[in-house]
């Protein structure tokens, strides 16, 4: 069956708002060295591209959780493995695809903070507008989006879709129940 896709947001309009983020990221970190974690798999479009507009001294390391099956939030978050570096007195900025329950960043956030970082900052690419709970949490958004199926620039839906250059939903008659 062909998949039917609404673009949401175009590669150009993806690349414009990564500016701006790397922009104010720059600003708010000048003359700071951070961390960057990225959270695999979701997160690795939006990382590469973000890392390479900021301008300052900074490493990658990255994180793997994984909370959906289907489609459909588990509910239960599971480290699937952890970053390799110690960040203790570091200044960590964390790197999400997408936040829609918040779950997963709870989560990410109660496990770094036992890392002891000396600062410790959230970027998503996404906000799902629906979930207004952990909005303070993240200091840095891309796009705030419907309460739909995101695919598309490293979103996926059973594994497809991550490579897409812009961020689309799938139409719902085509989602699984
Ligand atoms: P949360 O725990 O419900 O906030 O969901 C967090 C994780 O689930 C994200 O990091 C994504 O990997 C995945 N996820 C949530 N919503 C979507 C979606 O609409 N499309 C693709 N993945 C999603
Ligand atoms: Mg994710």
């Amino acid at each position: 069956m062909k998949q039917k896709i609404d673009i949401l947001v175009t590669a150009a309009e993806i690349q414009k708002r990564i500016e701006d983020l790397a922009a104010q990221i720059e600003k708010d970190y000048k003359g700071k060295h951070l961390v960057v974690v990225g959270v695999l798999k979701g997160a690795f479009v939006f990382m590469a591209d973000l890392v390479r507009c900021i301008n300052l001294p900074l490493t990658c390391d990255f994180l793997r959780v994984a909370s959906y099956e289907e489609n459909k939030s588990t509910g239960i978050v599971r480290m699937e493995f952890d970053m390799t570096q110690p960040i203790a007195g570091k200044d960590v900025l964390l790197i999400e695809d997408i936040v829609d329950s918040g779950n997963t960043l709870r989560y990410l956030l109660k496990h770094l903070e036992t890392k002891k970082p000396a600062s410790l900052k959230v970027c998503s690419l996404l906000y799902k507008e629906m979930n207004k709970g952990m909005r303070d949490q993240i200091h840095y958004i891309g796009f705030t989006i419907p309460n739909r199926y995101i695919i598309g620039y490293g979103l996926d839906s059973e594994g497809l879709y991550r490579s897409l250059p812009y961020i689309g939903a799938l139409r719902k008659a085509f989602l699984k129940e």
